[in-house]
């Protein structure tokens, strides 16, 4: 029988004698259990935002790595009120198990957020999910069995990867430079593909505000896209967190409302523009689709919370959702400066990075022979953390690159820990160029800036310099997850 962690109960009660305590797995342990494991679970990968949490859960840890929106800014008295009324008229239907495809009175909420950004969704078409994360979950276990052909962009959200993963699909990943994924790139991806014989069951893009570049996809290649997987019938699912994040220019037209909801499925999210606690999320897709998604649905949780339900309701009655999202903007637009300003002031010549009009992120990325993998280790001993660029690939690449936030921090923590970050990158860049004798640059310099060649930090790619071959394991073929398309672009320092 398999013991039961140790220690005491809720309530202070001793757990019965035939329990044994145990604080540690031990290698006969996972012998014992091996045998058990899915073949499966072999291509599980773990979140590496999930990984670093337990870390910069740390108050003295400046936390450039999660996701997070700042939820201190939502007024705990509306917070209280709201509760309240839920406990006070709605109790009983509050804790009460729901339909699995979400009620009626959520499913209103989800189309005045989508008509924000000019969608009107059929409400038969959206199911509420247990976060923006399940819904991609839930497509991915409805379309993919071990061995499809599943294409995001390169990088991509790093909490898709594992989920691409567990479902033993074979991820192929297409560049995104700063118009978004490169749409020439994919068609002949998929023209490859297509001379083998395989079809990809779905392409995953996040068009705005992309997590983790930062870059919006332009309005010629989101046409070109619907248009591509109109005349090869294939899916593409639009994960649109961020999309009413923007804090300077115009939006352009979400995929869904251009393609009109055949051929692209659609995520939303409550998670940055209200809560990720509440983990409500939906997903829009033609019947076909949410007949399948429902009942993977139902096999999975069932319903999603009824009481975060009753909450959004509360909230959506209040009318004054898009007041709140607007002070959300003004709050990270001035973290988001003061990322760039700082960016600017303590992260040497050799770097580059994205300058984000929406969303959360920003997207640099250092000379070759930095892993930031190892950056990291040396990052947390100076009490600052980042996400690693490989979190965001799955074939090795974007080993130099890091994923920084701007949102869950505030102006002056945000200098602070880039201030940082951008020490340990000089001592590296130093380091380097004293042994290898290459004469220091200036910020002039700096890959990406006005006049010199988009790509200059990675020249040393091009030139065989051996340290970054070792970080970039090269282009790869179609056997191999990646599209074969070369080292990873740095972002332009652009001014546009
Ligand atoms: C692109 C993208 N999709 C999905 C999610 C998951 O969001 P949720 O909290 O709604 O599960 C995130 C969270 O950061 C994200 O950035």
């Amino acid at each position: 029988m398999v013991e039961q962690p140790s220690s005491k109960r809720p309530g202070g009660a001793e757990p019965p004698a035939a329990i044994h305590r145990r604080s540690h797995a031990r290698a006969r342990d996972l012998e014992r259990y091996a045998g058990l494991f899915a073949a499966r679970t072999r291509a599980m990968r773990s979140s590496a935002m999930r990984d670093l949490m337990e870390i910069t859960a740390r108050p003295e840890v400046i936390s450039l790595a999660g996701g997070l929106p700042d939820t201190s800014t939502f007024p705990p008295q509306s917070f209280a009120a709201q509760m309240t009324r839920i406990a006070q008229e709605s109790s009983a239907q509050a804790l009460q198990y729901g339909p699995t495809e979400g009620f009626a009175e959520t499913k209103r909420c989800i189309r005045e957020v989508m008509r924000a950004e000019g969608m009107d969704p059929d409400p038969e078409d959206v199911i509420v999910t247990t976060g923006g994360q399940q819904a991609i979950d839930l497509v991915a276990k409805t379309l993919i069995d071990p061995g499809d052909v599943v294409i995001a962009e390169a990088p991509t959200y790093p909490g898709a990867v594992p989920v691409f993963s567990s479902y033993e699909a074979r991820t192929l990943q297409v560049e995104v430079d700063e118009d978004g994924m490169r749409i020439s790139e994919l068609e002949a991806l998929l023209d490859r593909l297509a001379a083998d014989r395989l079809r990809p069951k779905l392409i995953y893009s996040v068009p705005s505000f992309q997590n983790p570049a930062g870059v919006s996809m332009s309005a010629d290649r989101r046409r070109r896209l619907v248009e591509v997987a109109r005349e090869r019938e294939l899916l593409v699912v639009e994960d649109n967190p961020y999309g009413l994040l923007r804090y300077e220019g115009s939006a352009e037209q979400p995929l869904y409302e251009l393609d009109g909801g055949d051929y692209v499925l659609y995520i939303g999210t409550f998670s940055k523009i209200l809560s990720p606690g509440i983990r409500l999320g939906w997903l829009c897709a033609p019947p076909p689709v949410m007949e399948k998604v429902v009942l993977g649905k139902q096999a999975t949780d069932l319903c999603t919370s009824t009481l975060t339900q009753y909450f959004v309701r509360e909230y959506f009655a209040e009318g004054r959702w898009l007041t709140y999202i607007a002070d959300l903007r003004e709050i990270y637009r001035a973290r988001r400066d003061a990322m760039l300003d700082a960016l600017e002031s303590f992260f040497p010549a050799q770097a580059s990075w994205s300058r984000p009009e929406g969303g959360l992120f920003c997207w640099a990325t250092l000379p070759s022979y930095i892993d930031t993998t190892d950056l990291l280790a040396k990052a947390l001993r100076e009490n600052v953390a980042f996400v690693p660029g490989a979190a965001a690939f799955v074939d090795g690449r974007g080993g130099s690159s890091m994923r920084l936030n701007f949102s869950g921090s505030n102006e002056d923590q945000i200098r602070e820990g880039i201030r940082r970050i951008g020490r340990v990158i000089t001592e590296q860049v130093e380091l380097y160029e004293r042994i290898t004798n290459v004469p220091p640059a200036s910020s002039a310099s700096r890959p990406g800036a006005a006049g010199l060649r988009e790509g200059s930090s990675q020249a040393a790619t091009a030139t065989g310099d051996p340290s970054s071959a070792r970080i970039r394991p090269g282009a790869a073929g179609l056997g191999e997850a990646s599209t074969g398309g070369g080292s990873v672009v740095p972002f332009r320092r652009s001014d546009a």
